[in-house]
């Protein structure tokens, strides 16, 4: 017993005993907790899909998402991109998609599912800026040969509305195409598809 009246050891003991009371209730309390965030977790990791409502999209428009911290575009194009992609061959470094990033199913020259329905990951493949939507013909800032596209303006690469890169810029390939599926025809799913679906 010290001068203050207080026995030390006595306390310590009751300090200690509570403690060990306190562990096992909160571990009581962490055990359901923490399987509950498993799958969440999980999930985050693995990067959840994301699922987009293209029911509402003009024919032009373009959506921005995020899908495991990343840019995701959905672009619902005009029948005059469309015509306008089959022209641009010549001037592009790998209009089928040979050496890009695409699940098979995107890999054509529209590189798409449902030919106006266009998904992309928004980042240049030169260093990763995310390019601007230009998807006007000719405009005075990037000239006459300018089709609409994406423009990366760090280092001037050139995609267009497919996400094909043109030759002699700096972007070595296409832009990435994410793997997504269809739950309807006006409902996509970003980060999964049917071979993942099913597998
Ligand atoms: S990061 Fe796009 S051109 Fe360099």
């Amino acid at each position: 017993m010290n001068q203050e009246g207080v026995d030390h050891s006595k306390r310590q003991f009751l300090t200690s005993a509570l403690s060990v009371v306190g562990a096992v209730g909160a571990g009581y309390l962490a055990v359901p907790f923490l399987s509950q965030m498993q799958p969440s977790a999980k999930a985050m990791a693995a990067g959840a899909p994301v699922e987009v409502d293209i029911s509402k999209m003009e024919s032009g428009q373009l959506i921005r998402v995020a899908w495991r911290g990343k840019p995701v575009w959905v672009l619902n194009r005009t029948p005059e991109v469309l015509s306008t992609l089959t022209t641009l061959d010549s001037k592009l470094a790998d209009p089928v998609s040979n050496e890009s990033h695409q699940p098979d199913y995107a890999k054509n020259s529209l590189r798409a599912l449902k030919p106006e329905i266009f998904v992309a990951v928004g980042l240049c493949t030169h260093l990763g800026c995310s390019p601007t939507f230009r998807p006007e013909i000719a405009p005075n800032d990037l000239g006459p040969d300018w089709k609409g596209g994406f423009f990366c303006p760090c280092h001037g690469s050139w995609f267009d509305l497919a996400g094909r890169v043109y030759r002699g810029v700096p972007a070595p390939t296409n832009l990435e195409i994410p793997p997504y599926r269809y739950v309807t025809d006006s409902l996509i799913m970003i980060g999964e598809d049917n071979e993942a679906k099913s597998a």
